[in-house]
């Protein structure tokens, strides 16, 4: 799924500039070539125009071709099944603070308190319930000391909004000889051997009622009749382009324009028996040339693998793999992966995620990039590895493997955060620090040379001039000092990753980026590669132990550092996983936001189900309550639709955790100890003002002219901070409340309506200041925040899936209907709010009731959205997490048993 949306702009462009210092500091020939394979974005021409006749969609939503024998749905039963029309969705309402919170309540308490495990219904393997103690959840107290951390990030610009290139070109990808080829006896081999028995992630389910199955079909029916829709829009309207555009009726192709709708959509349609659809689909297939775009310049290699590749090898393994007859599916991937294995052709067989596919540029040297997302590198383990599963090539493994490998040795050599890694990873294999190094001490030995010698010097060894600050232009080579020199270049150059002249001093993954700050969390920009380690490690079979290792530390640093209650109003006993900034030494830098994210709302399904797998009752609990948390999320809003980022109230600890609006207000401003005492300092000079009035009046009485009063300083010892708070919600976009209250602070006058009114006309020098209260109702009022919520910055809502899919983990590992319920609640909000005639659209707004439509339709909408909605009503051995594993996109590969 598109998690890194958010930060792609951001991460291409510290690409490039940390690419453009990699450059500085080297000037080798050699290189030069590299910089052709910068990815390169032209301004996007205008979209063509919506596609012909204005005729309807696709019929085919009276399901009469549902066929499918995994699920227990008949076709008679879904040929009543309600058409568009008739799906009925009934408004939420938003959720109200609870009355007669504890205003003048204690601090929560830092020390850890005695944690007996509540009591739960559960239901074991024999689907007979019980009552157990549910283990402990222990995770550490929270640094909750800082109040003012909790400010969510701005948003960035769409990067996907790339249009079409009007300019077509003729050009294909061709292959091309490797230039760091990986010698044959030395390609990493897919494990081999009996798959281990690993423990069921499914619940045993028991037969259900009559009554329960008549409300579970009623609702696949429905969830069914959104594809059909959606399905048939795309088909009618956007045929062969990436997405539709569900209000205008056009397309757009922001994935190189080799139908990623139809692409991610083709298991959909078989697992819910669209098999007429499906086939229509595989014909579309057979026409992609992966060989050419006429839309980029440059393959997006992690949203290509996820949606493409795991697309096609998912269609390939649900259909029947071999016997199923679509080898189609299988020989497109094929095709695609061929392409893509350029991206692995550097030296340290690092990828490089944007792959400039003419063959102008394919053909020369790359390195990997100095700064790439986690999630980009580590999410392309699944799909690689299931191609090489099902084509029997190594050759794809051992792509995927190396990357693994290396997480796995920096994971060992320890990150900032143990067990997690930054945000910003240095993939390219190059110590700059050491070149660096390097550079200084070669500019001193210049220095040296030009007094010894007074000339510069030419670098024997590397072949290249060694410039020193001090260098005398057009002077002669001296043999004087060479020897010095050499014998230090000799020890420092012959480790080099890629032959003589290149002056790389190697190194594995590293943090990236040229700033000491790093992020760590679950969020944007790392959620997948985390998400892989289980699945990876399910997908071998459990025969390579590396991924249960990885995913065993990630467990453990995310317990650790990243989960916290949050504070709400009805005391729920949720989890969510927060963002910590730190600059190499968090037990002591740590600044952390208390972030809500919608990417984040993954973890709950990956905690479940890594902890039914490695046998970690505790995981299951914590996936349980990570899921709820999105549940929190979604509940609380007007919409009823989670907010793609939000900041919440940290509870200090998670086991003594209540409402407390006094400490969610001063999350809320947390200037409201300098508030408190402007006023209080106000009203003291409001009372000089009225006295030294009072004794003017006797003074007028004699005659003497009415004199204006002193200007009145107000101290504003906090002004510095107020403005830089003011500009940092500036910047964040985040509240418009504490601008205006820096500019009463300077002066200009944006003061509260006052009961003391008439003081303000009488003394208009004396401006009043805004105070605590005032300040927070004003800020809940127009940031419109939830009860719970410090801030929304990012209020839209793009068809996402984590927090069903989550809720869908829930349900198979604990076989609880109420996460069916939860399900059925989300899917009502999201259908009243997305609907269009022709599929389902991207809103702006989930704070508002009625938020406006974006004209957007993600292909993950189909893909996994709804596939997850589906599977969460259909029957539950219908594509049972036993025998089977979904990559980042929902797409289910077969599990080896
Ligand atoms: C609520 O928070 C305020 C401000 O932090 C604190 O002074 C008070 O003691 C808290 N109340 C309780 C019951 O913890
Ligand atoms: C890079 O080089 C510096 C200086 O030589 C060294 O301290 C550091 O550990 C190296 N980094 C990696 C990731 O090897």
């Amino acid at each position: 799924m598109f998690r890194l949306r958010r930060y792609r702009y951001y991460v291409f462009f510290a690409a490039i500039i940390v690419f453009l210092l990699y450059r500085a500091s080297t000037n080798s020939e050699e290189w030069k070539s590299v910089s052709a394979s910068i990815p390169l974005r032209k301004a996007p021409p205008k979209s063509p125009p919506p596609r012909g006749s204005e005729k309807p969609p696709a019929a085919g939503n009276d399901g009469t071709r549902f066929t499918h024998q995994d699920d227990d749905l008949s076709q008679k039963f879904l040929k009543g099944a309600p058409k568009e029309a008739d799906v009925k969705i009934p408004n939420l309402k938003p959720t109200v603070a609870e009355e007669g919170v504890d205003k003048h309540g204690r601090l929560p308490t830092v020390t850890k308190g005695s944690n007996e495990g509540s009591k739960v219904v559960v239901y074991d393997k024999e689907g007979a319930a019980k009552t157990t103690t549910a283990p402990l959840i222990d995770i550490p107290d929270k640094n909750v000391g800082q109040g003012a951390k909790g400010a969510g990030k701005g948003e960035n610009p769409d990067p996907k909004k790339v249009k079409p290139n009007a300019a077509t070109t003729a050009i294909h990808w061709t292959k091309v000889p490797e230039h760091f080829p990986i010698p044959k006896g030395e390609i990493i081999p897919l494990p081999t051997g009996k798959p281990e028995a690993i423990p069921p992630v499914q619940h045993v389910f028991e037969k259900e009622s009559a009554s329960a199955r008549e409300e579970r079909r009623v609702r696949l029916a429905k969830v069914k009749a959104e594809m059909v829709r959606g399905w048939g829009g795309y088909i009618t309207y956007a045929k062969g382009h990436d997405e539709l555009s569900p209000i205008s009726k056009k397309f757009r192709d922001p994935f190189c324009g080799w139908a990623a709708t139809l692409v991610d959509a083709l298991d959909t349609l078989w697992i819910m028996g669209m098999k007429d659809e499906f086939e229509e689909a595989v014909l579309e297939v057979e026409k992609i040339d992966f060989t050419t775009s006429s839309y980029r310049s440059e393959i997006p290699v992690f949203e290509t693998t996820i949606r493409y590749l795991g697309g096609l090898v998912a269609a390939y393994d649900v259909s029947g793999g071999k016997a199923g007859g679509y080898n189609i599916l299988l020989e497109k991937a094929v095709e695609l992966a061929e392409i893509l294995m350029g991206v692995f052709d550097t030296p340290n067989r690092m990828p490089v995620l944007y792959y400039n596919w003419k063959p102008a540029f394919a053909s020369r040297p790359k390195r990997a990039q100095g700064s790439v997302s986690v999630a980009e590198l580590g999410s392309l383990a699944m799909e690689f590895t299931r191609l090489a599963q099902l084509t029997k090539q190594d050759k794809y493994y051992d792509a995927v493997a190396r990357i693994t490998d290396a997480f796995y040795e920096w994971q060992e050599r320890g990150t900032t955060i143990p067990g997690i890694f930054p945000e910003h990873v240095d993939a390219s294999g190059c110590n700059r620090t050491a070149e660096a190094e390097i550079a200084a001490k070669e500019a001193e030995y210049n220095k040296v040379d030009e007094a010894v010698s007074g000339s510069s010097k030419r670098d024997d060894l590397g072949g290249e001039a060694v410039s020193g600050p001090g260098e005398s232009p057009g002077g002669g080579f001296s043999d004087n000092a060479v020897s010095r020199r050499s014998v230090n270049k000799v020890s420092r150059f012959t480790n080099l990753a890629s032959g003589d002249k290149d002056k790389c001093v190697p190194q594995g993954l590293a943090p990236g980026g040229w700033s000491t700050a790093e992020q760590y969390s679950m969020g944007g920009s790392q959620d997948s590669t985390y998400e892989y380690f289980p699945k990876q490690w399910l997908l071998l079979g459990g025969l390579e132990p590396k991924y249960k290792t990885l995913h065993t530390r990630v467990a453990a640093a995310v317990k650790k550092w990243l989960l916290y209650r949050p504070m709400v109003p009805d005391d729920r006993d949720i989890l969510f996983s927060a963002k910590i900034n730190t600059n190499g030494n968090p037990e002591v830098d740590a600044s952390t936001e208390w972030e809500v994210t919608h990417l984040t709302c993954f973890i709950g399904g990956m905690f479940g189900m890594g902890g039914k797998i490695f046998n970690i009752p505790e995981d299951v609990e914590i996936g349980k309550r990570l899921a709820d948390g999105c549940v929190w999320a979604y509940e609380s809003t007007p919409s009823g639709i989670m907010p793609e980022g939000a900041t919440v109230v940290p509870c200090a600890e998670a086991n003594n955790c209540h409402w407390n609006e006094t400490l969610y207000w001063q999350y809320l401003d947390p200037l409201y100890a300098t508030r408190n005492q402007q006023i209080d300092e106000y009203q003291t000079k409001l009372k000089e003002l009225k006295a030294e009035k009072a004794q003017k009046k006797e003074h007028t009485s004699d005659g003497v002219q009415k004199r204006a009063p002193p200007p009145v300083k107000m101290t504003t010892p906090n002004k510095d901070t107020l403005t830089q708070v003011a500009r940092l919600e500036d910047a964040l976009d985040i509240n418009a409340g504490s601008r205006a209250a820096a500019a009463a602070a300077e002066g200009k006058a944006d003061q509260a309506p006052l009961s003391e009114a008439n003081d303000e006309a009488e003394f208009p020098e004396l401006q009043r200041p805004i105070s605590h209260e005032e300040y927070v109702k004003k800020k809940i009022d127009m940031d419109r925040l939830p009860p719970g919520f410090v801030s929304a910055s990012s209020k839209h809502y793009i068809l996402r899936p984590e927090a069903i899919e989550s809720v869908w983990y829930m349900y198979r590992i604990t076989g609880d209907t109420t996460w069916q319920d939860k399900g059925w609640k989300m899917f009502n909000a999201i259908v009243t709010h997305t609907q269009t005639t022709v599929g389902n659209s991207a809103i702006n707004d989930v704070l508002s009731p009625t938020p406006d439509k974006s004209d957007e339709m993600e292909s993950f909408w189909l893909a996994e959205t709804l596939k997850y909605f589906y599977l969460l009503y259909s029957d539950p051995n219908v594509l049972s997490l036993d025998e089977w594993v979904f990559n980042t996109e929902a797409h289910p590969f077969k599990r080896p048993v």
